[in-house]
């Protein structure tokens, strides 16, 4: 009966007054920080590609690739930067984009964008995953770049180019030329340069444990680490960049070399200097974005964090169903501990006490398994499903607190706010035809939204995915034997999901809401049959 679970809800940011819930934060949020995501299983084990012994790495590809999307960025006018322009094959045709690590990097990037993720977002979310998961140091994460609708002008360096024009070019996207030094050598921990686009830079190697003849440029090509360094200084690299056989498209080595090997000889003594240098240039990097862009605040975690928060009206108009999930961040799961649900209804402040159960798994990581959070169930499950609690809908709720070991979380005394007035309808049914259903929703006579309507996510790829909106039509009068009346819409018995979305007029103007939840007209509409 409940409709099919989307985790990627939920999450704000801590430090900066962030209150939950702001759909687009809380999928940043959950996109970066509940493991495993499409990104983090896209470097699980680290040296992940398409073909096994290719001598690749969907790390190096990823990073690479937010490097050549944010080096069109031209600081002199604002434009360019990090605006998910590469996803266009013009763009990548380019002789600067040689190889094929971009159209390699778009699939895992393309699934994890949404309705709230951008195509340039995830890009930004691929190399912080990559890095975070394959041995590097953290990376603050903003969100909210816009993706550019065409190509952008080029601008990313070429190898056979001079150290004049490679320090022209980072100047151009807002770096000097110290910070160059360590942007390429923090780029180029990982991978290495392949015969088949730089074939006068690379020999066909014939080796079936490195079948696309990558020479890394370093010892370890999947390992986010500073060997880069200690092994240039040390005089035993073979970064194709710095002892290729022809002197002209060793950029790394004149790069490298720029400032009488300072700025290497510092990475190369010590990998946390080299992490914390990476860290600040790789945000940067990944923030610079058109001028055009706002970003957010650094996302960090919400300590306490609700998910997939879901109310549904069971047919005889008296129950509402609630569902859901509570994260304790960098908690790991613990039987001892009690965490209970207190809510807030329409009358009192304070309502129910129940204790939550560990959901199924108990716990998730984050940040290359750095930090274990445990999750908890509103209820138990029944037959392996979410569990829900049975609430009285005439008082209906309007917000959850939780009490963690005698603690209150409540958004300091905020609560957790709950959206009572739009939710899913168990009266919905199968028309006799079998060929189609009947979407119910119920709003609550008191909520009074301007529109109601099914929201249906439309994939575009290479694009991020937009919603059309269906309005449900009003319903002639409302029931005054209940505090909620029912919407209704016919439509196809499919497997296209929905979720249900409102508009209602706020202070500042229109506010949508739309339900963490997806139903289906096939599945979750699922009442049993329309009466006659
Ligand atoms: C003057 C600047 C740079 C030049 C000339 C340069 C050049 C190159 C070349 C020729 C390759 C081989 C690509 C292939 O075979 O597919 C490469 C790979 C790579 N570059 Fe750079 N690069 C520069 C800066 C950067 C920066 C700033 C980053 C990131 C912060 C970066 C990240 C990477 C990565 C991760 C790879 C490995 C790709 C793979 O193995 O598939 N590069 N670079
Ligand atoms: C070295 O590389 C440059 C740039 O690709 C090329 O023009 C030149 O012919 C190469 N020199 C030799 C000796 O192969
Ligand atoms: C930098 O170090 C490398 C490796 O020890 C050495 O070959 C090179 O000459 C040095 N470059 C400068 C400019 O000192
Ligand atoms: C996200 O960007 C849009 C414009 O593209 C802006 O209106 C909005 O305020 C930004 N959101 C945040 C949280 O900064
Ligand atoms: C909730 O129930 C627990 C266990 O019975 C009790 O210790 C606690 O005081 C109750 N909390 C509230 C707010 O009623
Ligand atoms: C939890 O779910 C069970 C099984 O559906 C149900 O019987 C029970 O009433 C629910 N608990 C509460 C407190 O609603």
């Amino acid at each position: 009966m409940l409709g099919a679970f989307i985790l990627a809800v939920s999450a704000p940011v801590l430090g900066t007054a962030y209150t939950w819930p702001a759909p687009q934060l809380d999928a940043l949020e959950a996109a970066r920080f509940d493991l495993p995501t499409t990104l983090s299983l896209g470097v699980d084990p680290c040296d992940s590609f398409f073909t096994t012994s290719s001598g690749r790495a969907n790390v190096a590809d990823w990073v690479r690739t937010a490097y050549h999307d944010m080096a069109t960025y031209n600081s002199e006018d604002g434009t360019g930067g990090l605006d998910g322009s590469i996803r266009f094959t013009e763009e990548q045709s380019r002789p600067e984009n040689a190889g094929d690590g971009f159209a390699n990097t778009m699939p895992f990037v393309t699934l994890q964008a949404s309705r709230y993720i951008s195509i340039a977002d995830s890009i930004a979310l691929a190399a912080i995953t990559a890095i975070e998961s394959c041995g590097g140091p953290e990376i603050p994460f903003r969100g909210n770049r816009t993706d550019a609708t065409h190509p952008n002008s080029p601008g990313v360096p070429e190898p056979q180019q001079d150290l004049d024009a490679h320090i022209a070019s980072f100047k151009k996207q807002g770096f000097t030329k110290e910070e160059m030094i360590g942007l390429v050598a923090c780029g180029h921990s990982f991978g290495g340069v392949q015969h088949a686009p730089f074939p006068d830079i690379v020999p066909e190697m014939n080796d079936p444990d490195n079948k696309e003849s990558s020479q890394h440029f370093d010892s370890t090509f999947f390992t986010f680490d500073n060997n880069v360094a200690t092994e240039y200084i040390s005089g035993t690299t073979q970064n194709p960049l710095v002892v290729g056989l022809n002197d002209t498209t060793n950029s790394d080595k004149r790069i490298f070399g720029s400032d009488g090997n300072v700025t290497m000889q510092g990475f190369a003594d010590s990998q946390d200097l080299f992490f914390s240098t990476c860290s600040a240039l790789l945000a940067r990097m990944l923030d610079t974005v058109p001028k055009e862009t706002t970003l957010t605040d650094v996302i960090t975690p919400l300590p306490v964090k609700p998910a997939s928060v879901e109310l549904q009206l069971d047919a005889d108009k008296s129950t509402l169903k609630l569902s859901g999930l509570l994260r304790l961040w960098n908690t790991p799961a613990d039987p001892t501990r009690s965490v209970r649900l207190l809510y807030a209804d329409h009358t009192s402040a304070n309502n129910g006490n129940y204790t939550l159960f560990p959901a199924n798994p108990p716990s998730s990581t984050s940040v290359g398994n750095k930090y274990t959070s445990s999750w908890y169930w509103y209820n138990r499950t029944i037959s392996g499903g979410i569990g829900a609690l049975a609430l009285d809908a005439e008082q209906g709720i309007t917000s959850l607190s939780f009490v963690v070991d005698g603690k209150v979380e409540d958004q300091d005394g905020v609560g957790f706010k709950v959206e009572d007035g739009v939710v899913f309808s168990k009266s919905s049914c199968i028309k006799r035809d079998f060929k189609t259903a009947r979407f119910d929703v119920a709003v609550r006579n008191s909520a009074s939204p301007t529109r109601v309507y099914l929201e249906q996510i439309q994939v575009h790829s290479p694009d991020a995915p937009t919603v059309i909106e269906i309005d449900i039509p009003r319903p002639s009068s409302v029931d005054a034997d209940s505090v909620y009346s029912i919407w209704s819409i016919e439509l196809p018995l499919s497997i296209v999901q929905y979720h249900i979305g409102a508009e209602f007029l706020g202070s500042g103007g229109a506010v949508k809401y739309s339900t963490a939840a997806v139903y289906t007209t096939s599945g979750s509409v699922s009442g049993g049959l329309c009466p006659e």
